[in-house]
């Protein structure tokens, strides 16, 4: 069987940045189904070459040394392109008739990738029904829809009602790349392939979980998106939930996309909604300084670069550890990890002053960009009578596995291609996670929001947010990552 994949607005970012970059060093691994077409979609008129051209120049620049002309030449020939816009029905159907003629008539898979404008996937779904795209008489039909899936849950609900009028669940694949990056599906072996970890991951050991998402990054050309979605739309509802759910889902029974999702979508149905005085108790949000002044921001915009957010999971393995989610933009540097705070010991024999003996264990799991995994405890200082200090165990992936990590559009592309969902949102993830979302969103368009804290730029985000967590007896782990030892990096 034969295989296609059609990205839909293929002019944009994402193709030339991680999709065609993703499937060009598959093709180099030898990984892609043979044979396997690849065809861009979108307005832009252009020839076969001259698709092929602009890419090769794009890929040059983001597959590095991967990037040999002669690979390049032989992915080349399977690149194909076809204008037309996916906003009228005329040209999506001469897009199937495109792909059928490329396909020869003959059986094979597709998979389709909407990475057009958000507000078109309706229109885009919709268009490929009416043209029979979605039919599998011909061959397996999958459909990969790229974030945002909505703005909120009303919008979500919408496009998950017009997704199913054309595709069945099975077919459709709501991709978010954290769940691609190979350190998040680490936090699963982490967890599930050890025995020592599952006995204390919960209320008897832990105290508190954190999870932070640091940019260093302005919002750069994508004002204008961003000022419409802020920092709850454009990282909470998604990255910073998935991540969490990874962290506190029961182990289940096999590694089966239905069997993975019903344990993360138990995390949300878990979450204790926030009320009343919880917004302005549980929540902060921070703009940082100058954000006014970039492009497409409106000059009087609330819209929050970060947010912290305090989550508890009312179940039994984690009643009273609250979950601190935290993501912000001009932060003090890129850095997401996920800490798992452990409780002080029960009691301490050894006379150490207060603040040291708050540094109780951690682990410190660094999803990127130095990836790999830290535990902290208390040793004894050589010579020094009974001086403890926090010392570290120190896994870092580069240096066990020479190959590079490669990017999350690879094992996403790969598995959408190969049916398998466990990395992909369900309908149900996505619309509880905007349930979520939803009443903060509300709750800081109203009187009972947290006051928008102007923070530095450069900073760890709003100043407010430290003296918020100290008050509750416990600090964030703000450490940059240290990359002495890490090729390429300093
Ligand atoms: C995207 C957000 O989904 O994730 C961006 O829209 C953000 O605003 C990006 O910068 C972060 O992804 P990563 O993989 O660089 O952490």
């Amino acid at each position: 069987m034969s295989h296609s994949v059609v990205i839909v607005g293929a002019s944009g970012d994402l193709t030339s940045r991680k999709l065609i970059p993703a499937l060009y060093l598959l093709h180099r691994k030898g990984r892609l189904p043979s044979p396997c077409r690849i065809v861009g979609f979108s307005r832009s008129s252009l020839s076969h070459d001259e698709f092929r051209n602009q890419l090769a120049e794009a890929v040059g620049r983001h597959a590095g040394d991967q990037f040999t002309t002669e690979a390049w030449q032989a992915f080349a020939q399977q690149l194909f392109y076809c204008a037309g816009d996916i906003a009228q029905p005329a040209d999506v159907a001469r897009l199937q008739q495109f792909l059928t003629d490329l396909e020869d008539k003959a059986n094979a898979s597709r998979l389709y990738y909407l990475s057009t404008l958000p507000s078109l996937y309706e229109q885009a779904l919709q268009n490929m029904g009416a043209a029979g795209m979605s039919h599998e008489e011909n061959g397996i039909r999958r459909v990969v829809i790229e974030k945002p899936f909505g703005s909120d849950l009303p919008t979500a609900k919408r496009l998950n009602g017009v997704a199913h009028q054309v595709f069945s669940e099975q077919q459709i694949y709501r991709i978010d790349h954290y769940l691609g990056k190979e350190t998040v599906q680490n936090l699963l072996v982490l967890r599930f392939a050890n025995s020592i970890f599952e006995p204390v991951w919960n209320r008897n050991y832990v105290d508190h979980v954190q999870i932070t998402v640091a940019e260093e990054v302005r919002v750069g050309r994508r004002g204008a998106y961003y000022d419409q979605s802020g920092v709850l739309r454009d990282m909470f509802q998604n990255h910073l939930l998935q991540l969490m759910m990874i962290t506190a889902m029961e182990c289940p029974a096999r590694y089966e996309a239905g069997l993975v999702r019903d344990e993360k979508v138990k995390v949300l149905q878990a979450i204790r909604p926030l009320r009343g005085a919880d917004f302005a108790r549980d929540t902060l949000r921070g703009q940082y300084a100058g954000y006014l002044k970039e492009e497409g921001v409106a000059a009087n915009s609330q819209t929050a670069t970060c947010a912290v957010l305090k989550l508890h999971v009312d179940n039994w393995r984690w009643q009273g550890v609250p979950f601190y989610l935290r993501s912000g933009k001009a932060m003090s540097c890129r850095t997401t990890q996920i800490v798992i705070q452990f409780r002080p010991p029960p009691h301490l024999m050894f006379d150490v002053n207060a603040r040291r003996e708050m540094e109780a264990n951690r682990l410190v799991l660094q999803i990127q960009p130095a990836e790999g995994i830290q535990l902290h405890f208390q040793t004894k200082v050589p010579d020094q009578g009974m001086r403890l200090r926090m010392t570290d165990l120190d896994f870092r992936f580069h240096r066990e596995y020479t190959e590079p990590i490669p990017d999350s559009y690879q094992r996403l592309l790969l598995d959408a291609m190969n049916g398998d969902a466990s990395l992909f949102a369900r309908n149900d993830e996505v619309e509880l996670a905007w349930g979520i979302i939803d009443p903060i969103l509300a709750a800081w368009n109203s009187p009972a929001a947290p006051p928008l804290e102007i923070y530095p730029a450069g900073e760890w985000g709003p100043e407010g947010a430290a003296a918020w967590i100290r008050q509750q007896g416990r600090d964030w782990f703000d450490v940059c990552p240290v990359f002495h030892d890490v090729p390429g990096q300093t």
